[in-house]
């Protein structure tokens, strides 16, 4: 049974996708039918495709009551819109569905396990309650359990917060469920605790997974938990961060923990890393595919820099795209999928090629492109800079600078065409391998993702600057010698 509220998003969605214009939208990166989107949720394999579910408001460019978006996709590139799965029609999340996760049933069915968010008055203070529930479909349709919320206010642990228990990852092991849970205990940073089930309705607490201590922000959203080569992996999205030299940046940001899961499933922490250095990256939710790759996405988007030029359009915010993941003396690494390779239309390659003043190569211009660059920092020993300005006219110009003394990347995008003075420049150390420099850089119209080294570091920003803006220059303050090679990007033939 559809309730009103759903059906209404429902229609409206369809309604209102048709009215957006095509040049709003990226060519392959996954965005909303219309509205706002924040949180990638439940991403999973299911029948044949993977699902992704969102965090999403589609009747505004804004964040509102959440409802849960759908599509689903067999490559990640191509992403194909289903209607909205859950909206906030229960007395338990009239406020809103918040983030989850989604886990396939043993009859065949799949499950959503999500926030449930009421804005309740405590004395004289208005706090949002935040507990889980369950929703159970095929698919398509989802229908919310009647037990919910199936972990509730009175079973957080005594001196947690109250307000602060959201995004549960539902996780099987053996033949027991689990759901780990950021929260916030009385020390006011982040922590993940884990709750147990049999049967998925009756859920108990049982342990705390890991702790912040105030060493990695405060509230920890988003987590998520896996093995992966060998080790225990945890990511969180931590607010609050404060920054620490050039990994970390203050604000909203995200950490990824390698270390070792204990008997009672907790975590045991060796080391930390960002996830990603570009000012648009969150919530990120990872996969094991079919073939055995761990593909995580994440939101382009943070809540530090969203909300710019929202009334502009009709869509606002969008997911990175699906990035493969490995392990590199002890690092995590991410590079695109390999099924991004399958788009690629006509292509370049200048081997060897001389740079010094401003210097464009015919065939590398456009805003959908597949671009990489790579240098000997022997051979070119005496050269200071290397840049790269890409979505370039007269007026705009988005760059990616090394600085060879610093050894640094920079991103800057205060020359994009946006008129907010949000984060618009980020620096971080650049991985090299074997003294060489080497730049992967993926544009889809209005982001660009850079992947550093043999993706050790990666880097997203979303860049609002017109789609005439299409020039690519290269330059470096002494002679230099690089590499560069790619392909433009051809993932549907939308024409505008
Ligand atoms: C993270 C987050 C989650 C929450 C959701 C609400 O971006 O704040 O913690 O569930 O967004 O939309």
């Amino acid at each position: 049974m559809i309730s009103e509220t759903l059906r209404r998003a429902r229609e409206y969605e369809k309604e209102f996708a048709a009215k957006v214009p095509k040049s709003q939208r990226p060519l392959f990166h996954m965005t909303a039918p219309v509205g706002w989107i924040n949180d990638p949720n439940g991403f999973s394999e299911y029948k044949g495709y993977y699902h992704l579910f969102y965090q999403y408001h589609p009747y505004s460019t804004h964040w509102g009551p959440m409802h849960w978006g759908h599509v689903r996709t067999r490559d990640f590139i191509r992403w194909e819109s289903l209607p909205a799965a859950l909206a906030p029609d229960a007395e338990y999340d009239s406020d809103g569905c918040f983030s989850g996760s989604a886990i396939t049933l043993p009859d065949g069915r799949q499950l959503l396990m999500y926030t449930s968010v009421t804005r309740v008055q405590v004395g004289e203070k208005s706090i949002d309650r935040q507990q889980q529930s369950i929703a159970v479909g095929d698919g398509l349709d989802y229908e919310k359990i009647e037990g919910n919320p199936v972990i509730s206010t009175a079973m957080i642990p005594e001196g947690n917060s109250r307000e602060d228990f959201r995004d549960p990852k539902i996780i099987q092991e053996k033949d027991k469920y689990y759901a780990l849970i950021g929260s916030r205990p009385g020390d006011g940073s982040g922590e993940i605790l884990l709750f147990e089930s049999d049967d998925l309705k009756t859920w108990q607490y049982r342990t705390v997974v890991a702790r912040c201590e105030n060493e990695y922000g405060r509230m920890w959203e988003c987590p998520d938990y896996f093995e992966f080569d060998g080790k225990q992996i945890l990511i969180v999205s931590p607010q609050d961060m404060k920054g620490d030299g050039k990994e970390f940046h203050p604000g909203n940001g995200t950490v990824l923990f390698v270390g070792e899961k204990k008997e009672d499933l907790s975590f045991a922490r060796e080391s930390a890393q960002t996830l990603d250095f570009g000012m648009d990256f969150y919530a990120p939710q990872t996969i094991q595919t079919c073939d055995g790759r761990r593909v995580m996405i994440g939101w382009m988007q943070n809540w530090d820099t969203c909300n710019v030029g929202n009334e502009e359009r009709m869509i606002y915010g969008q997911m990175t795209i699906p990035r493969e993941l490995s392990i590199n003396n002890g690092r995590v690494c991410q590079n695109p999928v390999r099924e991004l390779e399958n788009y690629h239309g006509k292509s370049f390659d200048y081997p060897n090629v001389e740079i010094c003043t401003e210097k464009s190569f015919s065939g590398i211009r456009g805003r959908c492109l597949d671009l990489t660059v790579s240098l000997d920092l022997t051979e070119n020993a005496g050269m200071n800079w290397f840049k790269i300005e890409l979505c370039k006219d007269k007026a705009h110009s988005v760059t990616v600078k090394y600085d060879v003394s610093e050894n640094t990347l920079r991103l800057d995008r205060s020359m994009s065409g946006g008129i907010r003075d949000i984060v618009n420049i980020r620096e971080f150390e650049a991985p090299l391998c074997d003294n060489r420099l080497k730049l992967r850089i993926i544009m889809d119209r209005y982001s660009i993702e850079l992947f550093a080294g043999n993706g050790e570091k990666s880097a997203s920003m979303n860049v609002y600057t017109p789609l005439e803006a299409q020039e690519i220059v290269f330059s470096s303050d002494k002679r230099a010698v690089a590499d560069i090679c790619g392909a433009e990007l051809v993932p549907d033939a939308i024409k505008d």
